[in-house]
């Protein structure tokens, strides 16, 4: 376990690999993504132990329309799946579901899942769990800046208030803390436009493992490192 006190409080993950994962099994991608799923269940249920309060994971880019419509309608379906099967138990476990990223592309049907997910979960506190699904960070900055000229056009908002904490307000994570750790799986060392805004000072882990085999005790050891660095945020210390 590691040192709660060091640990990271918000962890991101970019969860890549569940694709490989199959394919190395003569098995279907979908195949991958259902093993991932069964991650995303033991990740989550590993955070309060070490002392991470917020997960954020990266379920859906705003890139992966482009995958063929079989991945992408077995995704949504997984989706819609894991919410409905997981409802009861994140409620009893007190995790706090959100979900950022553009909702206009998924259907209503998903859309009122997640709606409804996000109320059922509202009063807990324990873990929250935000997942990013049709989300992009150069996507989220690009609406965030819309809405925040749209409150200037109004004479809302003086374009002189206007600073980085203006326009942080206006991103989908408004509600979150910027992110301590964020851990890619699958040995590919890039943000695929995670969090641009939210990562300027994160710690960036990336690990070889494929997700589908991103067990609670590698979720360990991989939080357990950061515990060993030093964050300066630009400064220095004595
Ligand atoms: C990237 O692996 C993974 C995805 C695009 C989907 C992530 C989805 C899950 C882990 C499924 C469950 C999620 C929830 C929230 C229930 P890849 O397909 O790009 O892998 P590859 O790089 O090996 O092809």
């Amino acid at each position: 376990m590691s040192d709660q006190k060091n640990g990271p409080r918000h962890v991101a993950c970019i969860m890549d690999g569940n694709g490989r994962w199959a394919q190395a099994r003569g098995r279907p991608r979908l195949f991958g993504h259902h093993a991932g799923a069964q991650r995303v269940r033991d990740v989550v249920k590993a955070c309060p132990d070490l002392g991470v309060e917020y997960l954020t994971i990266f379920a859906f880019s705003t890139e992966n329309w482009k995958r063929t419509q079989t991945e992408v309608a077995g995704l949504m379906k997984l989706f819609r799946r894991y919410i409905q099967s997981e409802a009861r138990e994140l409620l009893a476990a007190g995790v706090r579901v959100r979900f950022i990223g553009d909702r206009v592309r998924l259907s209503p049907k998903l859309s009122k899942m997640m709606d409804e997910l996000e109320l059922l979960t509202s009063r807990n506190d324990k873990l929250h769990l935000t997942i990013a699904l049709n989300y992009g960070g150069r996507d989220e900055i690009g609406r965030a800046t819309k809405r925040l000229a749209k409150e200037v056009a109004a004479g809302r908002l003086s374009p002189d208030d206007v600073d980085e904490t203006t326009l942080a307000r206006f991103l989908d994570t408004c509600f979150l803390p910027d992110p301590d750790l964020v851990i890619r799986t699958s040995g590919e060392a890039r943000i695929s436009n995670f969090l641009l805004w939210q990562s300027a000072y994160a710690e960036y882990e990336f690990i070889d493992t494929l997700w589908p085999d991103f067990t609670p005790a590698v979720f360990a050891e991989t939080v357990g490192r950061y515990g060993n660095r030093e964050r300066r945020f630009g400064a220095v210390t004595a």
